[in-house]
């Protein structure tokens, strides 16, 4: 394709046209120049490619369903998703689709967003590091991908007009990072821009997000798509860089933007932008075809199997109640034994070419019983199904309870109301447990749920939404062939009411206040000092680690320098099994807030009993830094910053420190209304300041209250609080002026400027 000689033969209408879909997949062909049309397909975790638009544009083909965003993040594994990412290329490449819509990097910000299971976690390090490596996988194949929502798509409650308020340094520090992370490392092919608008404006129409950061700062050539229907203003989009309209407007956006450039209110320069990206977009879409690619339905099945059983995560394991025996009399109990809940709805819902149940798969390893115990369809306690379920649970050693969300609690399109499970099966877990003490739950859900049953239970295994071979992964945990490595991606908080976002979620009319600031997650409970139910980065295994020997390169390290961390851990159980170390930064003398640790490293290694190997972590000048306001970057203090490596936010198990020499200082201009204790801080100040100030015996106790022996903290700290115009009118000298005093500032503004 020659994109330079087609952009000049476009017409005005052609060119307006490229600007959106053909229809709810497709870009639109322009045949008489030879633009074909390329296919966009949902994503992310299995291909929902549409079988026949023209009978209805959601049903889709078969396909495989690999265990979604909620549960690989569990995995902490950057292979893990790449492996998902090349099995969806190869399919989408069989299929003939270009871009597979996903993944969706959204940060968890409440437990009750009812899409909380298509996005990663809680924290925009690993979310980032994630979805970076499944559009690593996905674009090795040759089929792009489009990373989603951008930004600040965090709950499904009027999710196509709210307005998410947030700070800028929370924006910056948490709800772009997984977006900025998996732009600059992987480039995806497209970005799809959200449905909401951000500080109160669409994301579809939004410069600052579009131009000014995704390519001006990030560097993204990619293309960006909309959201479907995510438009409000098709030209401001143009304008704000939002290249191309998903699915098609018929004809009806199109047209203003004809309009718009005839009346001189759109640039044609800004059009040109937009198709010259949809035309480059086609181009390597049509220069990676390779529909002769073979997909194995059953091969990929295999796979998901494998990768579930990395993502799963054990919570509660009392007197190794796990794994199970084969020779044990073991009773599956609950509706999801039988029809797992292994993907959320909406337009992340494959349509499974197969389905393994843990019922079918525990054949595998163990003559089970099974009780149903619950209904699916209404949450009602059925006592026929309550009363066969507790004989089936009294009658064997133990009790194996399948429990979690069902859709109707847990969808696309709307939030949760609670963090609860249905009342019917919270009741069957509690008369279970009466019956037999050794009770263990296995949960299927999105995201976290409040379990008051866990000290009832002796095990508790959360699934999350694994994929369509869940139950067969399942089974391997349980009966022990794999050992559970999974970590929660996520706090589970005893209660919904202390996640940090409970009093501004999911907001009042259409704005939604992100109150709770950088203090999502785990960073809110520990500065909380709350504990909570499971901390974020929690998982058992059969297994035991130790961690040892942690070496840091450097003890003093310029801030332009790479500091490695090293830490050995070993196997001290008797099971094979895999460890996800965790590397946290904690910043020990800011003069901003900030999180108390922030996760800037993981890796999840594979131990032999008795074995021992080394991680190494490697932790660039962003691993310390902050968004701050003042100068629009990222900014590093000097000072001393901990090292903590831990098995989770809440375990760490060992820590060193560096000091980071940082020579930027921020600028600082201080005026009238800086307070005396600010530019008393500011070295030299006094020198300049008390040419000015000679006279007053207050200001010079204040600038030093050990002067004559005296020590008065009172008064230094009444000092130190006031601003410099109130000082001059307190004091009774014609000398101490605020002209006076404005020259002096203005000379000590000067020396630290050019000191600068
Ligand atoms: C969802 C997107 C999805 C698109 C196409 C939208 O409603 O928000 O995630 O890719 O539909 O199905």
């Amino acid at each position: 394709m020659n994109i330079d000689r087609i952009m000049q033969e476009l017409t005005l209408e052609e060119k307006a046209s490229l600007c959106s879909g053909a229809d709810f997949w497709h870009t639109k062909a322009v045949e008489r120049l030879d633009i074909p049309g390329i296919m966009v397909s949902d994503g992310p975790h299995g291909l929902r490619k549409n079988k026949d638009i023209a009978h209805d544009p959601n049903e889709a083909i078969e396909a495989v369903c690999f265990p979604t965003a909620c549960a690989t993040a569990c995995s902490f594994d950057r292979t893990l998703l790449e492996s998902i990412g090349k099995a969806m290329g190869d399919q989408c490449r069989h299929e003939n689709v270009s871009v597979v819509l996903g993944p969706g990097c959204n940060i968890k910000r409440s437990p009750l967003c009812g899409r909380n299971f298509e996005y990663f976690s809680e924290d925009p390090y690993l979310a980032g590091q994630l979805a970076a490596a499944h559009i690593k996988g996905v674009q090795s194949r040759g089929v792009g991908t489009s990373l989603k929502h951008f930004a600040c798509n965090n709950q499904e409650h009027r999710r196509m007009s709210v307005s998410a308020e947030v700070s800028e340094r929370a924006l910056r520090e948490i709800y772009l990072v997984p977006f900025e992370t998996a732009v600059k490392d992987s480039k995806p092919w497209t970005v799809m821009c959200s449905y909401n608008r951000i500080n109160g404006v669409y994301s579809s129409e939004n410069k600052m997000l579009l131009t000014d950061i995704l390519r001006g700062e990030w560097g993204f050539g990619g293309l960006v798509m909309s959201d479907w229907g995510a438009v409000n203003d098709r030209v401001e989009g143009v304008k704000a860089g939002l290249d191309l309209e998903m699915p098609s407007s018929w004809g009806k956006n199109d047209k203003k933007i004809v309009e718009a450039v005839r009346a001189g209110e759109l640039s044609e320069k800004d059009l040109d932008k937009c198709v010259r990206r949809v035309l480059e977009l086609v181009e390597k879409a049509a220069a990676n075809a390779a529909p002769d690619t073979v997909w194995d339905k059953e091969k990929d099945h295999v796979l998901a199997r494998r990768l579930a059983g990395e993502c799963m995560v054990l919570l509660k394991n009392d007197e190794d109640i796990l794994p199970l025996d084969g020779g044990e009399k073991i009773a599956f109990i609950g509706k999801f034994a039988e029809q797992p809940r292994y993907q959320g709805g909406g337009s992340s819902h494959i349509n499974s070419f197969k389905v393994t149940s843990a019922l079918d798969a525990a054949k595998e390893y163990a003559d089970v019983s099974y009780a149903p115990g619950f209904p699916l369809d209404k949450d009602e306690t059925d006592e026929k199904l309550l009363s066969e379920a507790l004989q089936a649970a009294a009658a064997a050693d133990k009790a194996v309870i399948f429990a979690g969300l069902p859709d109707s609690f847990e969808f696309e399109g709307f939030d949760r109301r609670s963090m609860k499970i249905p009342s019917c099966q919270l009741k069957l877990i509690e008369e279970v447990c009466k019956v037999n003490p050794n009770t263990v739950v296995v949960l299927h859900n999105g995201a976290p749920i409040e379990l008051p049953f866990v000290a009832q239970v002796k095990g508790i295994l959360e699934c999350y939404l694994a994929g369509q071979a869940a139950g067969g992964a399942v089974c391997d945990i349980l009966f022990g062939k794999v050992n559970p490595s999974g970590k929660l991606a996520e706090t589970f908080p005893k209660k919904l009411s202390d996640n940090p976002s409970y009093l501004n979620f999911p907001g009042e009319g259409d704005r939604v206040n992100y109150a709770e600031d950088l203090f999502v997650g785990y960073r809110y409970y520990d500065r909380k000092q709350l504990e909570p139910l499971f901390p974020f980065g929690y998982g058992l295994s059969y297994t035991t680690f130790e961690y040892s020997d942690l070496r840091l390169s450097h003890s003093e390290i310029d801030d332009d320098r790479i500091l490695t961390a090293e830490v050995t851990v070993t196997n001290t159980g008797k099971r094979a099994g895999k460890e996800v170390v965790q590397l946290y930064v904690s910043d020990k003398e800011s003069s901003v807030i900030r999180p108390v640790k922030e996760l800037k490293g993981f890796e999840k290694v594979e131990l032999k009993p008795g074995e021992s190997k080394k991680v190494v972590f490697r932790l660039d000048r962003r691993a310390f830094a902050y968004y701050e306001p003042a100068i629009s970057d990222w900014f590093v203090e000097y000072g001393e910053f901990e090292i903590l490596i831990g098995a989770s936010s809440a375990d760490i198990r060992l820590r060193d420190s560096v000091y980071v020499n940082s020579a930027a200082r921020l600028p600082v201009k201080f005026t009238l209304n800086s307070t005396f204790g600010d530019i008393k801080a500011c070295p030299d100040s006094m020198k300049i300041l008390g040419g000015v100030l000679k006279h007053s015996r207050s200001v010079e106790e204040a600038a030093d209250p050990h002067r004559d022996g005296e020590d008065d903290e009172m008064l230094v700290g009444i000092g130190d609080e006031t601003p410099l115009r109130s000082i001059i009118s307190f004091i009774d000298d014609p000398q101490v002026t605020s002209q006076r005093m404005q020259a002096a500032l203005d000379e000590l503004n000067e020396l630290i400027a050019s000191q600068q």
